[in-house]
């Protein structure tokens, strides 16, 4: 014989449990048993309209070209970057500064001391007259997360790097790492497995409510670019090679090519 449950349980005939997405994006869970209804909230992800995408070269030539047609929001650098220019850090990041106008630029810190790396991204910063699209790439070392929270706290964007795993990034992120900047291709090539890092820090990201972003970093293939989005990364920095491969498809090719022919003769409205 089954009790019968008080008048205001609002339990439900039937016990059953249902996960859904409020209007404000809250992911609730909903468990109904014969005698009582309990209502959770499980996270709230992080909202953003859509993914970042950066480009991860100094070579202006490449970025001019970039620019003129991909919806990039802004330029990595790192000291190996910067060495395949054939430009000093000064001409370097002046040219790409001149380039993205509004957009990021994330330049990487090579002191090794905390107070170092500090000076280096405030000097940095003033040099270039950078305001807040300025972001000081720091490694995820002891000194560098020292820096990192002398940094925030000054004011300065701070994109933590070379990231291996998760709790780097989450380290990062408590010592107020705006990107996290997970290297998957160089994961990968460890027989590690770097969409999983980066899937795994967006799901800290969202379980914990916290404001850092993952920057996807070191692709090889477009196929890596295709599994980060999908394991919701909310930026990626990419070479110049792939971005052009990543919205390359000969079908798209054929498809223009025929409505081209279809068209000749065929459109009267000039224009
Ligand atoms: C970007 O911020 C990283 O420094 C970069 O993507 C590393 O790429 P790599 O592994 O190809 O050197």
């Amino acid at each position: 014989m089954v009790a019968a449950c008080p008048a205001s349980s609002g339990g439900g005939a039937e016990g059953s449990t249902s996960t859904f997405l409020d209007y404000q994006q809250l992911i609730i869970k909903v468990e109904t048993t014969p005698c009582k209804r309990t209502v959770k909230l499980i996270y709230k992800p992080i909202k953003l309209n859509h993914m970042i995408y950066m480009a991860d070269t100094a070579n202006l030539d490449e970025l001019r070209e970039l620019y003129s047609f991909f919806p990039l929001e802004g330029v990595t650098t790192n000291p190996t970057i910067l060495s395949h220019s054939g430009h000093k850090l000064s001409e370097s990041i002046e040219g790409i500064q001149e380039l993205v106008g509004t957009g990021m630029v994330h330049v990487q810190m090579i002191s090794a001391e905390s107070d170092d790396m500090v000076r280096e991204a405030k000097k940095y910063r003033s040099y270039f007259d950078f305001g807040d699209n300025f972001y000081a790439k720091i490694p995820v070392t002891a000194n560098g997360y020292r820096a990192m929270r002398i940094l925030k706290d000054a004011g300065i964007n701070v994109t933590a790097t070379a990231i291996f795993t998760q709790q780097q990034a989450l380290v990062a992120m408590k010592a107020g790492a705006d990107f996290v900047a997970p290297y998957v291709s160089r994961l990968d090539n460890i027989s590690s497995h770097g969409i999983e890092v980066v899937g795994d820090i967006v799901q800290n990201i969202a379980n914990y409510g916290l404001k850092g972003k993952v920057l996807a970093a070191s692709f090889k293939t477009v196929d890596q670019i295709y599994r980060v989005s999908m394991a919701g990364s909310h930026s990626a920095t990419i070479s110049a090679e792939l971005l052009h491969q990543l919205i390359k498809h000969p079908m798209t090719d054929i498809g223009v090519k025929q409505f081209e022919i279809d068209a000749e003769g065929l459109y009267d409205i000039a224009f």
